[in-house]
């Protein structure tokens, strides 16, 4: 049972999680907004992670984020899903309800949202490349389509992921599969999205200019150290815009705070005072 005297309590489940910027991304939304909440960062391995939503639940717990390694897992914890979560069979946020868990997915509307509102690239019939076949790839598809992209390549180190991608989600759209070392005979791309994980593991991608098109924008999902690598190669190369993953952080969040708030928040200002810090 919730106490109605003490603010609704909302949380980010992952492994890490102490490094998280929801926590303040949401407490600045609600600032802005002149809403009081509780938003917490809880640490969970994906063997603890069912008990410990199942507590936070059971100590009022309203509504939650969910980031790695849980995504995957936290659908399965759901008694519905919304149709983002189904395609890509993950979930970043889940909203509680008398019965259970609602499972939603903002991470594909977040970046479509930052490309568009912060990037200025309208995405309908544009040619993009998708480096990486994991979930933060998954997440992305179907946003994409419905954002009206023309033509959507994924390239992928193994290449039977990227075959399972385009296989599982083909009801999005038409998804060409090329393989990893023949990305130099790929073409040029209006958008080059980096959805790999090399970074993190301190590889440096090796990839070649020609996938920048004229005016591309070279976008990674990922932000801070982790986007760097990407972002210079882009930079090098002539992209005529290159951006972290932040912005998308952001617009995930503010839809998620929509979701459970039904206000809008200041997105825009949130991603500037983060900017700024
Ligand atoms: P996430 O949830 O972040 O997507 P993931 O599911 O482990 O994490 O996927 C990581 C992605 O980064 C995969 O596409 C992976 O390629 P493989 O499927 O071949 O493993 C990609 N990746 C990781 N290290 C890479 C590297 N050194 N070079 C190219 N791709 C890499």
């Amino acid at each position: 049972m919730s106490d109605l005297t003490l603010p609704p309590r909302f949380a980010v489940f992952g492994q890490p999680i102490t490094h998280s910027l929801s926590p303040r991304i949401h407490r600045h939304f609600a600032q802005g907004l002149g809403i009081a909440l509780d938003y917490q960062a809880i640490e969970a391995t994906p063997e603890l992670f069912p008990a410990t939503l199942a507590r936070f639940a059971s100590q009022g717990g309203i509504g939650a984020n969910v980031t790695l390694p849980l995504k995957e897992q936290a659908a399965t914890l759901c008694l519905e899903l919304s149709p983002a979560a189904r395609r890509s069979g993950a979930v970043n946020t889940l909203v509680r309800r008398d019965d259970g868990w609602f499972g939603d997915n903002t991470d594909g509307s977040g970046l479509v949202r930052d490309l568009e509102a912060h990037l200025g690239l309208a995405l309908a019939q544009r040619q993009v490349l998708l480096l990486g076949a994991g979930g933060a790839a998954r997440g992305v598809v179907s946003a994409l389509f419905e954002a009206g992209i023309a033509e959507l390549v994924v390239a992928n180190r193994s290449i039977e992921r990227a075959r399972a991608l385009a296989h599982d989600l083909a009801a999005c759209g038409p998804i060409q599969v090329c393989d990893w070392q023949e990305l130099d005979q790929a073409g040029a791309f209006d958008l080059v999205l980096n959805a790999t994980s090399a970074a993190r593991q301190g590889v440096v991608l090796a990839l070649p200019a020609s996938l920048l098109g004229a005016d591309a924008c070279a976008y990674d999902l990922s932000y801070g150290d982790s986007a760097r690598p990407f972002l210079e190669w882009a930079t090098q190369h002539g992209a005529g815009r290159a951006s972290d993953g932040l912005g998308m952080l952001v617009e995930q969040a503010a839809q998620a705070f929509l979701i459970w708030h039904g206000l809008r928040p200041d997105s825009a200002a949130t991603l500037a005072w983060l900017r700024g810090q």
